[in-house]
């Protein structure tokens, strides 16, 4: 007898609450931006990613263009992941990389491609001997900034870096750090514009100003490619252990302004 073979098409999140924002889940392959202003909770949003995606024996390779990989070990642990066990169990690839690095070997990779448009990207991102189901990218603003006065550089290495995962089926999640909260207004930002329009899904999260001062957390999930979202911008807190908690239920009301 034929043994049925039922494929995985969506993931969800396992971050309490923010998956009642997803329907289905998050198709597998899709790549996501997490946009937010510094401190908005990104690095600690795809950590709790990385935590609930490897319990569930997932591959996550976690890329890293901004702390060193001794303080992210740290901050693993205050997470409560076990580096090293999953690091064991081949569940878990981290990495720091120097943006500058990466922005070079792409020059030197279109130099020798003589201008065509298509570059291999493996090697100068994805670790050997490691497929990953997921890969997080911590930020594409350090890698865009490498590329400085070149942003059709970094546009191409973007394109084929979107290629490149979709081609694989990982799904991927890409912080991108944002000074003001671009979608809100009709001001689009500079090398922003080409990864938002690549990618599958965009998550928000927001700093809150309330008019007496006091500040809170919001997000929401801008776009999703083939899932019926809950469009509404809601509450979100980091509690003990930097655990991401959302509640779904919770609209922002009154008055805010959103940084
Ligand atoms: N253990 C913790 N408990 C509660 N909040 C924390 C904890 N650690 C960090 N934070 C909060 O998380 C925020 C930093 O989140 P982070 O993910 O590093 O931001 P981003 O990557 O968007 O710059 C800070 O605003 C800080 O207040
Ligand atoms: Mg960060």
């Amino acid at each position: 007898m034929k043994k049925e073979v039922k494929e995985e098409k969506f993931l969800k999140t396992g971050i309490e609450g923010f998956d009642e924002l997803l329907g289905e889940g998050i198709p597998i392959g899709s790549s996501v931006l997490i946009e937010g202003g510094p401190g908005n909770g990104k690095t600690i949003f795809c950590l709790n990613l990385l935590k609930n995606f490897c319990n569930r024996g997932k591959k996550v390779l976690f890329m890293s263009f901004e702390e060193p990989e001794g303080r992210l070990r740290e901050h693993l642990e205050n997470i409560g992941i076990n580096y090293l066990d999953l690091e064991k169990k081949g569940l878990i690839y981290l990495k720091r990389f120097n943006a500058l690095d990466i922005a070079r070997s792409v020059e030197a990779l279109l130099s020798e491609a003589k201008k065509e448009l298509l570059i291999d990207i493996q090697p100068v991102l994805i670790p050997k001997n490691f497929n990953p189901d997921i890969v997080l990218i911590d930020s594409l603003s350090s890698i865009s900034s490498a590329f400085s006065g070149e942003s059709s550089r970094f546009r191409i290495y973007m394109e084929q870096l979107f290629r490149y995962l979709e081609a694989h089926k990982i799904t991927s999640f890409l912080i991108r750090e944002v000074a003001n909260p671009t979608h809100i207004g009709t001001n689009f930002v500079e090398q922003g514009e080409a990864v938002s329009f690549l990618s599958d899904g965009i998550i928000i999260l927001y700093n809150v100003l309330r008019k007496n001062g006091i500040r809170e957390r919001a997000l929401e999930i801008l776009k999703l490619r083939g899932i019926n979202i809950k469009r509404r911008i809601v509450s979100f807190e980091i509690k003990n252990k930097q655990i991401f908690v959302v509640y779904p239920k919770k609209v922002l009301k009154g008055d805010y302004l959103l940084t």
